[in-house]
């Protein structure tokens, strides 16, 4: 938006989590509170984003990147208006600052955008966002005349709890910067928190007759994560707008409450999620896929149809349309599962191709191997890909059949049409067509007589 840059504050440690971490690090649904306050900036086309750190600065720098980010230094975390103080040489020459709280992640786009309209539209010197609730806690609260005039905010280092329904103040603003540059120097240190607050701005405009803009914002955008328990809720409000969103697109998901996908998933209309499935990461799912209880999946590919019953494990893997997974499977990174292929229980696949039609079932672990069409991989079979110091590659070509309990010592080949019988230890390629056997013979003695 023109002349407005914006400024991040999350330099806090954050010592009400509890934790070593610093607050903006911690992760709502897969990625730091942050990321989702850089990620709405990013919704609204901003491409130089000022984001305040010092508690483990260098661990954040290296969590949060992007070409977009100007790190700004506070070496001494002396509140919030010190923070925004700090930044004054990467604002100094927009005509307007957004300033939004590094811990306030579920804020809409949509809303910081009205923020910004009426800001400019109105021609104030600060504009904030409130919202209504139940039971301020920690949050500062907002204080008016009987006129209804803003005159200030009030913090609960200054006024102790307050459990009434009031405003309270979010923590993104839209200063003027010629009022900033007026009157920042003019913040005194909190006396009992020994902090500037960024807040004061508030008392120190209206008894200048500066011009306040209060917009009302949903309460759910704009909680504030100061401890894990409100973290907790972030997540769950966080967790439920993603649901409702896949519901709304055509996907069944028989038990929301104890559903979790994460914001960047996608999956297709009429597939089926069953109690306990966990998505994550950049996950696409296509349509009428049935996702079995249990089921966990991570950064993966899921075509159309494909069905993965109740207690796989997915990471990084891809499954064509029409194959069928599970129970119990675990698809390791590279696995790739062909077109109605069947993976079976307990079957391990680890950088795979499993070509179109083929079937493992049961019990086996393939691993650096490429697999051709119309395969039968028999229970028990495993490609023995390591040889402790390196790993070697499998290949088994269309319509070959491995008998139960073999062992493909890689690097190895099975010729199109071969036949390997059940529990062969085989070492050398076996050609196309032919039948391989390696297993003690069966031999039949006389009984001893006692
Ligand atoms: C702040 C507001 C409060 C508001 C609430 C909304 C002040 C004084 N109070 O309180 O009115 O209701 O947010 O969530 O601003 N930070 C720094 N440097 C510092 C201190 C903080 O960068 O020296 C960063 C933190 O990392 C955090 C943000 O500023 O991301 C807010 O700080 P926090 O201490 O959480 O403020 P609140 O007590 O929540
Ligand atoms: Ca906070």
């Amino acid at each position: 938006m023109n002349g407005i840059i914006p400024v991040v504050l999350a330099a806090g440690q954050g010592t009400r989590m509890r934790s070593d971490l610093p607050k903006v690090l911690h992760h709502l649904l897969g990625k730091p509170m942050l990321n989702y306050v850089l990620d709405t900036l990013r919704e609204l086309e901003f491409n130089h984003i000022g984001v305040v750190i010092g508690y483990k600065q260098e661990l954040v720098k290296k969590k949060i990147t992007g070409e977009d980010i100007n790190f700004i230094l506070q070496q001494e975390q002396l509140g919030t208006g010190h923070a925004l103080m700090c930044a004054e040489s990467f604002w100094e020459n927009a005509e307007h600052v957004l300033v939004l709280n590094g811990d306030v992640p579920l804020l809409h786009s949509s809303t910081l955008k009205e923020l910004m309209i009426s800001h400019l539209e109105q021609n104030a010197a600060i504009s904030l966002l409130i919202a209504k609730t139940k039971c301020p806690e920690q949050y500062g609260i907002v204080v008016k005349d009987k006129n209804g005039q803003i005159k200030g905010i009030l913090e609960i280092t200054e006024r102790g709890k307050f459990l009434e329904p009031t405003e309270i103040n979010a923590g993104i603003y839209c200063f003027k910067t010629s009022f900033l540059k007026a009157y920042l120097p003019k913040l005194k240190l909190n006396p009992r928190k020994k902090e500037y607050y960024l807040t004061d701005l508030i008392a120190l405009a209206a008894d200048n007759n500066e011009k306040i803009v209060a917009k009302e914002a949903p309460y759910n955008e704009i909680i504030g994560i100061n401890t894990k328990r409100e973290l907790a809720k972030a997540m769950h409000v966080l967790r439920e707008e993603v649901l409702k969103k896949h519901m709304l697109n055509g996907v069944t998901i028989i038990v929301p409450e104890a559903t979790y996908i994460e914001p960047d998933v996608s999956i297709g209309k009429d597939t089926i999620v069953y109690p306990g499935v966990y998505l994550q990461g950049n996950t696409k799912i296509g349509e009428k896929c049935i996702l079995g209880v249990g089921v966990i999946i991570k950064d993966s590919e899921i075509g159309n149809e494909v069905e993965i019953k109740p207690y796989c494990v997915i990471t990084d893997s891809t499954i064509e349309d029409k194959a069928t997974v599970g129970p119990f499977a675990h698809l390791r990174p590279g696995a790739h599962i062909g077109k109605e292929a069947r993976i079976g229980n307990f079957v391990e696949v680890k950088k795979s191709y499993i070509g179109s039609g083929s079937k493992a079932c049961h019990l086996t672990y393939i691993g650096d191997a490429e697999i051709g069409k119309g395969v039968n991989i028999g229970a028990g079979t495993i490609t023995c890909n390591y040889d402790g110091v390196r790993k070697h590659k499998t290949t088994i070509e269309d319509a070959a059949f491995i008998g139960s309990n073999t062992a493909l010592i890689a690097p190895v080949k099975i010729g199109k049409g071969a036949l390997v019988g059940a529990g062969s230890v085989i070492t050398d390629d076996v050609p196309p067509n032919t039948l391989a056997i390696a297993r003690a013979k069966q031999t039949h003695k006389q009984k001893r007589r006692k």
